[in-house]
């Protein structure tokens, strides 16, 4: 059954919805898919072929060129149930920002807001049964644009396909994690694409990770490229200490992800009086302020993760146990506030919140 809509849109619904057969109070993160996804392909210039289709696997060409040179970028944000049973959509037009900010520097197109946003409104629309509305769960919403181009030349692709598809999700991290400072590997240099969303920072990460797995870590405290000197990011995630009652966290250059979690965070510290320092910490610093009493909190910020508390810091063999979880009033009140505009139960007063 197909329906043409405004922006030339074209809608055909799945047959049979897969959601009978979906635990919506106890989804896994990443596993299960809705019943539909937005799909357009970049071909002469333009973006055509918009539509909306049943989740459906892909076929391509063994040349595709972004297998072979990464031409992929992708965005992650999520959508809730309000308790009147609104689906609300957290800050989407960030996203669309930073995909297209991720895009230029990948050498990719920019993707309409029409596209992006204006499809997702409807996606969100056709799926809107399958967003959970229990606490702790969300339909986390991926975007993602790559190169098609058959073609193993090595040049920018001619040819993008750009998906939107959404999975109901629970929590990304279950317990506090355990962070191991790397001194070695580098997330991100200078100059390079660290503030892009793009695959290949992922895969980059994925062996020194899988390092700091086999010594009982859960991720990795990235410091900076040429001094390993300066904490930068954690994992999947932006990171944030208080230390002094001052929330200190590193700034927006090319070799941060520039978080919408973190953006909002900010906001709300300083909105509460916080006093806010963009700038890279020591390593040294926080050791010493882990040693002396005065880091009072440590934790994580990220669309999948949200707020995650950081326990313990491994650095030159040592493992540093940080204050208890219970005794972080300021982390424990920014994931409460932030939830509660998510989810409905205060008012959108920023304008953070798509209601489809
Ligand atoms: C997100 O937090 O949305 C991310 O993109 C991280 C991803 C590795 C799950």
């Amino acid at each position: 059954m197909e329906q043409a809509l405004a922006l030339d849109l074209v809608i055909e619904r799945a047959a049979q919805s897969r959601l009978p057969q979906v635990d919506l109070n106890n989804p896994a993160f990443g596993r299960t898919f809705t019943d539909h996804m937005l799909s357009a392909d970049y071909i002469g210039g333009k973006w055509t072929n918009v539509r909306i289709v049943p989740f459906q696997n892909l076929s391509l060409n063994p040349a595709t060129s972004a297998l072979h040179y990464g031409q992929a970028i992708f965005e992650g944000l999520k959508a809730y149930k309000s308790p009147a049973g609104e689906v609300l959509c957290f800050r989407p037009d960030e996203n669309f920002k930073r995909m297209n900010r991720s895009a230029l520097r990948m050498c990719m197109p920019e993707i309409p807001e029409e596209i992006f946003l204006g499809g997702l409104r409807e996606l969100l629309n056709l799926d809107r049964d399958w967003v959970p509305q229990r606490e702790g769960c969300s339909l986390y919403i991926r975007p993602v644009m790559f190169a098609t181009d058959a073609f193993i030349g090595l040049r920018p692709s001619e040819t993008y396909k750009f998906l939107i598809f959404c999975s109901p999700a629970g929590v990304y991290y279950s317990a506090p994690v355990k962070v191991k400072v790397e001194t070695h590997y580098t997330r991100a240099a200078q100059g390079g694409t660290g503030a892009a969303k793009a695959a290949g920072n992922y895969a980059a990460a994925m062996y020194p990770t899988k390092l700091a797995y086999q010594e009982g870590y859960d991720q990795i405290l990235w410091t900076d490229g040429k001094e390993h000197k300066y904490i930068e990011e954690a994992g999947t995630m932006n990171i944030m200490f208080i230390i002094n009652d001052t929330l200190i966290t590193a700034p927006e250059t090319d070799t941060i992800l520039p978080g919408i979690t973190r953006k909002s965070v900010l906001q709300l510290a300083r909105e509460w009086g916080v006093p806010v320092e963009e700038r890279k910490p020591s390593v040294e610093e926080v050791i010493a302020a882990i040693q002396n009493g005065t880091l009072q909190e440590a934790f994580g910020v990220g669309t999948a993760a949200t707020i995650a508390h950081i326990k313990v810091i491994g650095y030159e063999g040592v493992q540093y146990e940080l204050p208890d979880v219970q005794n972080r009033p300021f982390s424990n009140k920014v994931f409460q506030e932030l939830e509660d505009i998510k989810r409905g139960r205060k008012p959108d007063t920023r304008g953070w919140i798509m209601k489809v």
